[in-house]
């Protein structure tokens, strides 16, 4: 795992595109995993204006959300898909065909899980997926108790969690989905390659039990130690409870 303490979100946010940016030259059809919510907003700006100064294609590359909400309609501007589009597809002229994502029609539930599954299979997994890591250390929506070898499933989201997403729902919490579809953590590590984001204090604590606490389903994001190929990007707050910050 390669922890980098950058100085500010500004810092990361540059550096990660970069990488992205290289990633896509050296590789057209690179598959991308992407998380949503506020730490992902910064980088997909980034991305959608050095993508359209540089001359770096990405007609081939094949995008997959990490999660999305069940029991919304699907015209509501919260669904991932929905986000995501906003964010990253519409501005940056992607192909929203090549944006895939779980099936979250609350019918289909059990069966969307393995669907999904063989959507990233079949596009040849994930070559680089971004994470960003809840307060309660969840990644995707894997809450604390989540299977380390948990796989695309349904999940009840945590209050904590609903509490720290209402923002999104006009701060409504009782407009908060109680359940979400996500890709598990044995599904994550499935990628080749894994970046994570934290800014700010509010993430230190899951930050430290991330890089430095035991690996326990309580802390799914620990989870992550065991991959061989990890980056974690802070900033000076999300790295203020590390131990072994200035080694
Ligand atoms: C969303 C996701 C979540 C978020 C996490 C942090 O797709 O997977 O795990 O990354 O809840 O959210 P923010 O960045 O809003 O603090």
């Amino acid at each position: 795992m390669k922890v980098v303490i950058v100085e500010d979100e500004r810092q990361g946010v540059e550096m990660i595109v970069s990488d992205l940016i290289a990633v896509v030259k050296n590789k057209a059809t690179t598959t991308v995993g992407l998380a949503t919510g506020g730490s992902m907003e910064t980088i997909y700006e980034e991305l959608v204006s050095h993508g359209r100064e540089s001359a770096v294609n990405f007609d081939e590359v094949r995008w997959f959300l990490l999660d999305e909400y069940l029991g919304l309609n699907a015209d509501d501007p919260a669904r991932y898909r929905a986000v995501i589009r906003k964010q990253l597809v519409d501005p940056l002229g992607l192909d929203p065909a090549h944006l895939y994502g779980p099936e979250p029609d609350l019918a289909s539930g059990e069966d969307a899980g393995p669907k999904y599954e063989t959507a990233i299979r079949a596009a040849g997994g994930i070559d680089l997926q971004f994470l960003g890591i809840g307060r309660d250390g969840h990644i995707g929506f894997n809450e604390p108790g989540s299977s380390l070898a948990s796989r695309t499933r349904v999940k009840k989201l945590r209050p904590e969690t609903r509490e720290d997403n209402a923002r999104y729902f006009g701060g409504h919490l009782s407009a908060v989905p109680t359940m979400a579809i996500t890709q598990g953590i044995g599904t994550i590590c499935d990628a080749r390659r894994l970046v994570l984001v934290a800014w700010g204090e509010a993430k230190a604590e899951a930050i430290a039990k991330c890089v430095e606490g035991p690996v326990t389903a309580m802390a799914p994001a620990s989870a992550l130690q065991l991959h061989p190929h990890v980056t974690v990007v802070i900033d000076q707050g999300a790295a203020q409870q590390l131990q072994l910050k200035d080694y």
